[in-house]
């Protein structure tokens, strides 16, 4: 990722010195950097012609970086095509052929690789969630399901009065807890009457979760982030991908507290567990009744 940013900070850092150095004059005085860029030697005007000139009208890069969209409430409908507009870089392969330490990428596999349904070369975070053929199939994330506004100054909450202070973790953009925590979550086993963790109990019910799960929990996945037929037919074809969101690939020891959809066959009353948990999905992921 920080390749990008780096690119993406020198190319419009380079469109911002040809502003500061054509007009001279820059229009955010008081920044540090651009008194930098205007004290800084001339460019001449033959290298400037290979510098991207913004469109007129286009935001500079403070501007950009502040760009209502980043925050609430303007970050709940923005579509993809808004965020991708100055941030299409997220999205192309940019994996490193070597690691610094020389290590080929395409001679190593993680442990969370190791599954039936990973597919092709190493790719990047944004394109395993959106580009690669699994996400693809099974999955409908959008820019917004995963950032929901921070605070590009410190990326602390609660540190002053006009940050924003709800909806997200120190230091981090995305609230892990929210949203990561739904498919990279541990398998909550002892709710399910297994007698031990899925690695070892899963034998038992030949690793298919559809043992149980065909009649079990079945009004589930109904959300927009999600292609809930695709990934019942998938599960059928491979009992791993369910495997694959629920625990297979889990950088947490804790479970998501999924929403309780009511059952055709649901015993009552609910388990103590249960007490608590909301009958449907969260709202912003609802999907609405004409679709
Ligand atoms: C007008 C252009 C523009 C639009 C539209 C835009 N961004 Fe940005 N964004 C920027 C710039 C410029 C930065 C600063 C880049 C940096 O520091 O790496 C930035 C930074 C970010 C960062 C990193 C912030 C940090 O603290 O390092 C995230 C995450 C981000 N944008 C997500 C989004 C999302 C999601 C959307 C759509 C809802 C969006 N952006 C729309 C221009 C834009
Ligand atoms: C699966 C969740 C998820 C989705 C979907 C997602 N992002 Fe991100 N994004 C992240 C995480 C996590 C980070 C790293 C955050 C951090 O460093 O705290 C990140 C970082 C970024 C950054 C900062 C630059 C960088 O590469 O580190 C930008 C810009 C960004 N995302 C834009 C987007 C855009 C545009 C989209 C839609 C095409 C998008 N993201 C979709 C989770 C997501
Ligand atoms: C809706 C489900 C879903 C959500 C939400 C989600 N992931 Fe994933 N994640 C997946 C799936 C499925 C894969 C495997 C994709 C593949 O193999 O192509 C994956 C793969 C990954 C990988 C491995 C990438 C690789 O190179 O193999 C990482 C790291 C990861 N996710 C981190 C995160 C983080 C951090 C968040 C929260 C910002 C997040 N995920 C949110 C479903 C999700
Ligand atoms: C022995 C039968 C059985 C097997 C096998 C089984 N489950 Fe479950 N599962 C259950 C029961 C029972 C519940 C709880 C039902 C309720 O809400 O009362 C449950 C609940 C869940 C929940 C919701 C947990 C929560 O906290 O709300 C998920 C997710 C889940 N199972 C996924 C899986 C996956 C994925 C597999 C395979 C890796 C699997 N289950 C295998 C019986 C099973
Ligand atoms: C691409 C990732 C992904 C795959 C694959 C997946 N799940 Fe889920 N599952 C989720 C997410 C995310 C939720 C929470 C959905 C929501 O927002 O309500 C969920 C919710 C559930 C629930 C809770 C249902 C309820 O009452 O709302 C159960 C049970 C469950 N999954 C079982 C399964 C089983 C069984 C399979 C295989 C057929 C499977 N999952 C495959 C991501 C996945």
């Amino acid at each position: 990722m920080f390749p990008n940013r780096v690119s993406v900070v020198a190319g419009l850092m380079g469109a911002l010195a040809l502003i500061v150095g054509l007009t001279a004059c820059s229009r955010d005085p008081d920044s540090g950097a651009a008194k930098a860029v205007a004290k800084g030697p001339q460019t001449s005007l033959s290298k400037l012609d290979a510098v991207a000139v913004p469109a007129p009208g286009a935001p500079d890069y403070f501007r950009a970086s502040q760009h209502p969209l980043h925050f609430k409430p303007a970050i709940d409908t923005a579509s993809d095509d808004q965020c991708l507009g100055c941030h299409a870089e997220v999205l192309e392969p940019s994996v490193r052929a070597t690691s610094p330490a020389g290590v080929e990428a395409s001679s190593v596999k993680a442990w969370y690789q190791r599954t039936s349904t990973y597919q092709g070369e190493q790719d990047t975070f944004h394109r395993r969630h959106r580009e690669t053929a699994m996400a693809k199939a099974l999955m409908n994330l959008s820019c917004n399901s995963c950032h929901q506004g921070h605070d590009p100054r410190d990326e602390a909450p609660n540190s002053s009065a006009t940050g924003q202070n709800t909806g997200f973790t120190l230091r981090k953009q995305v609230d892990p807890e929210a949203i990561c925590l739904r498919c990279h979550g541990a398998l909550n086993w002892p709710v399910m009457g297994l007698p031990e963790p899925w690695e070892k109990s899963g034998q038992a019910f030949q690793g298919n979760c559809l043992v149980c799960h065909a009649a079990i929990r079945t009004n589930r996945h109904q959300v927009s982030y999600l292609k809930a037929d695709a990934i019942e037919s998938a599960a059928k074809q491979d009992p791993q991908v369910c495997h694959g969101c629920h625990g297979g690939r889990a950088w947490y020891r804790i479970s998501y507290p999924y929403s309780r959809h009511a059952w055709p066959g649901m015993p009552e009353p609910a388990p103590d567990w249960a007490k608590d948990r909301p009958a449907h999905s969260e709202a912003r992921f609802l999907i609405r009744a004409a679709r």
